[in-house]
């Protein structure tokens, strides 16, 4: 199952307290960031771009209060969602970030589907994007887009999305899901567009829920909504409750995210 545009933008569009509840977005920024520290603590980003943002610019601040570098010139910020339009603060967070690492820099913020932005002459020596591929139509086709017209030589790319397992609670009940790509897929597809994996993890990070409701509010707050597309009537809507409540534990309703992260070089 794959998920439109319109149907992205207005799930983000309305997850205004997206960051307070996207926990599990936020561990695999912080995978992300520790890739990052371990296998090159003293990389110098000149010019850092940031695929499918969000409405805080979450990854792009946690990743530069984690950085050594003094010497960003440039943050680009690329979402599907008009940012700035939604929230307005979006630049003042970024501008305040970056100000404490240093004076001249440009951040700039465009709405626009990250595998259709084509920039000219970028020289993007990091490239960061978590929890977004796995929206995209054509995984392989992105990466070989970034690795050609976006990464300068030995650029890096830091990337996270969800895999095969991910929610496997809802897709048993609800026999939908979207279409995953598995870690050995997405290792053949960096291959394929001339990365070298620098490291690579995936795991398995459940959530426990008081109750259905409350999962189901988990999901809108987070903009991970795959169930908006149902068709819900009274008697699927129970059907689904009833499910799922069978599914109880002791710790309370799980939900079972399956993230997988990489850090990868543009070999050349
Ligand atoms: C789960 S949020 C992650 C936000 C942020 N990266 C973080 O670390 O929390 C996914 C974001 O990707 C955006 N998005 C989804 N598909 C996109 C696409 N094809 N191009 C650009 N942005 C996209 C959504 O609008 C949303 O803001």
């Amino acid at each position: 199952m794959s998920i439109n545009k319109q149907r992205i933008i207005h799930n983000f569009s309305q997850s205004s307290l997206y960051s307070e509840h996207a926990i599990v977005q936020q561990k695999m920024a912080q995978v992300l960031i520790d890739f990052l520290l371990t296998h090159n603590p003293n990389v110098q980003i000149k010019h850092l771009v940031d695929l499918g943002a969000g409405l805080n610019a979450d990854f792009t601040v946690k990743l530069l209060n984690n950085l050594a570098s003094k010497n960003l010139a440039s943050a680009l910020q690329i979402d599907l969602v008009d940012l700035v339009k939604i929230n307005s603060q979006t630049i003042d967070i970024l501008d305040h970030t970056i100000s404490s690492l240093q004076e001249d820099y440009k951040v700039t913020t465009y709405q626009q589907a990250a595998q259709d932005w084509l920039p000219a002459n970028s020289k993007a020596d990091l490239v960061i994007s978590n929890a977004m591929v796995q929206w995209l139509a054509d995984p392989q086709e992105f990466l070989t887009h970034l690795e050609a017209q976006v990464l300068a030589p030995h650029g890096i790319l830091l990337f996270s999305m969800f895999t095969t397992n991910n929610f496997h609670e809802l897709a048993a009940i609800t026999k939908q899901s979207l279409t995953y790509y598995s870690l050995q897929q997405w290792q053949e597809m960096l291959k394929t567009s001339g990365f070298e994996i620098v490291a690579c993890v995936e795991y398995m990070h459940p959530l426990y829920f008081a109750s259905v409701k409350a999962l189901l509010e988990h999901l809108k707050l987070t903009g991970v909504n795959n169930l908006a597309q149902t068709k819900w009537n009274k008697k699927s809507y129970y059907h689904f409750y009833e499910q799922y409540e069978k599914l109880r534990t002791d710790y309370g309703i799980p939900l079972t995210y399956n993230p997988l992260c990489f850090m990868c070089k543009k070999v050349a």
